[in-house]
């Protein structure tokens, strides 16, 4: 961890380095789905484009966006955002898989989820969405290690590194599955993984955040608010617009659940400086093994306060071993 930059509200970000990459990212990466509109509603592009700017002024130099985010639209605002700024921005972006079907079954073969051909043309998609001619981080957007022998995308992330289209390839982990990973990281054929880690799923921590410290690969830490739950907004009569993956994800008594979960939460944490997302935040970065942590953010006042939380720096051992213990097993995609 290295390199300050400062930035007009003297706000410190820190700078790790993305795995064996050549790469200083930010500390906080700026997470593109919510602009992407379809699954999330209730943005404004508008707010999204000054949401952006706001994250590349206040130093965040790292998007994590995808294809699928409204199909492509993230992937165009977030384009357009680095083409109208002078700071070196690193995008990320990932390959849905040719099914759509989140999570992957390892007794589904590859040929149905990422064919070669098919990681090619979604690559070429993406870099005409991105409006560029190099993608600094691609990565396949849903793994199992059953596919990890299998030449399809070993040959295909060789080629596009080859022919330039990408600088480096990753794999974004199923959801609460951080073990079904571990072979593609020992493979030593990926320079970056994304995972779900937040105060409730510390999982990744067990086996995958260790192996990837061994083997020097990035760590993107993503849904560090488990999708609003941690951020300590959600009421039970909280209601998300009919369709949007949040009326999915909250759905039924979970919205009380989350509710139970936060407010024993927040009695633990009296005294503890910051409001609660900020502190989900400096949970996440207070990992050695995260490069990166991605919080989704579609306003500025949320770009804001994440880079806060960030400038704050790692939590004190005491709260860390607060946090520990409020880790809930439970998987809300499904
Ligand atoms: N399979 C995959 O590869 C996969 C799956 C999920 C997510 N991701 C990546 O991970 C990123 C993060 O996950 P996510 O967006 O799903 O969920 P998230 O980051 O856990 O939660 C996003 C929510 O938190 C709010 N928020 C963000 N920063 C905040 C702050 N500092 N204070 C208060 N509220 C804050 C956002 O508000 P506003 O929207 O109002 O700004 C939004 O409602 C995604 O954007 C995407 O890049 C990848």
């Amino acid at each position: 961890m290295n390199a300050f930059r400062v930035n007009p509200t003297e706000l410190m970000l820190r700078y790790r380095k993305l795995g064996k990459t050549e790469a200083e990212i930010s500390e906080i990466g700026y997470g593109a789905w919510g602009i992407g509109g379809k699954q999330w509603l209730g943005g404004e592009d508008d707010e999204s484009q000054r949401a952006l700017q706001r994250a590349f002024e206040l130093g965040i130099n790292f998007v994590d966006t995808a294809l699928a985010y409204g199909d492509g639209h993230s992937e165009r605002l977030v384009g357009e955002a680095v083409k109208s700024t002078f700071h070196r921005i690193y995008v990320a972006t990932k390959v849905p898989p040719k099914n759509r079907v989140w999570p992957s079954s390892p007794f589904t073969p590859i040929s149905e989820v990422f064919p070669y051909d098919y990681i090619l043309q979604s690559t070429n998609e993406s870099l005409s969405n991105l409006g560029v001619e190099q993608i600094y981080l691609q990565q396949l957007h849903t793994w199992t290690d059953a596919w990890v022998d299998r030449e399809e995308w070993r040959r295909a992330a060789e080629n596009l590194k080859r022919s330039g289209k990408i600088r480096f390839f990753g794999i974004s982990v199923a959801e609460h599955d951080p073990d079904s990973a571990l072979k593609a990281v020992q493979s030593g054929l990926i320079d970056a993984v994304q995972v779900i880690y937040n105060i409730f799923d510390q999982s990744a921590e067990r086996n995958l955040f260790p192996l990837c410290q061994q083997r020097k690969v990035g760590v993107l830490a993503r849904v560090p608010l488990d999708e609003g739950g941690l951020t300590g907004t959600i009421t039970e009569d909280t209601q998300f617009e009919p369709g949007e993956f949040r009326d999915s994800y909250f759905r039924g008594d979970r919205k009380r659940q989350v509710v139970e979960h936060v407010e024993a939460l927040k009695k633990d944490l009296v005294g503890v400086p910051g409001t609660l997302p900020e502190i989900a935040i400096r949970f996440c970065l207070s990992h050695p093994a995260v490069t990166s942590v991605i919080p989704g953010m579609r306003r500025v006042e949320t770009v804001e306060s994440s880079c806060r939380a960030a400038a704050a720096g790692k939590l004190d051992d005491r709260t860390l071993a607060i946090l520990k213990r409020h880790a809930w097993d439970r998987n809300f995609y499904q």
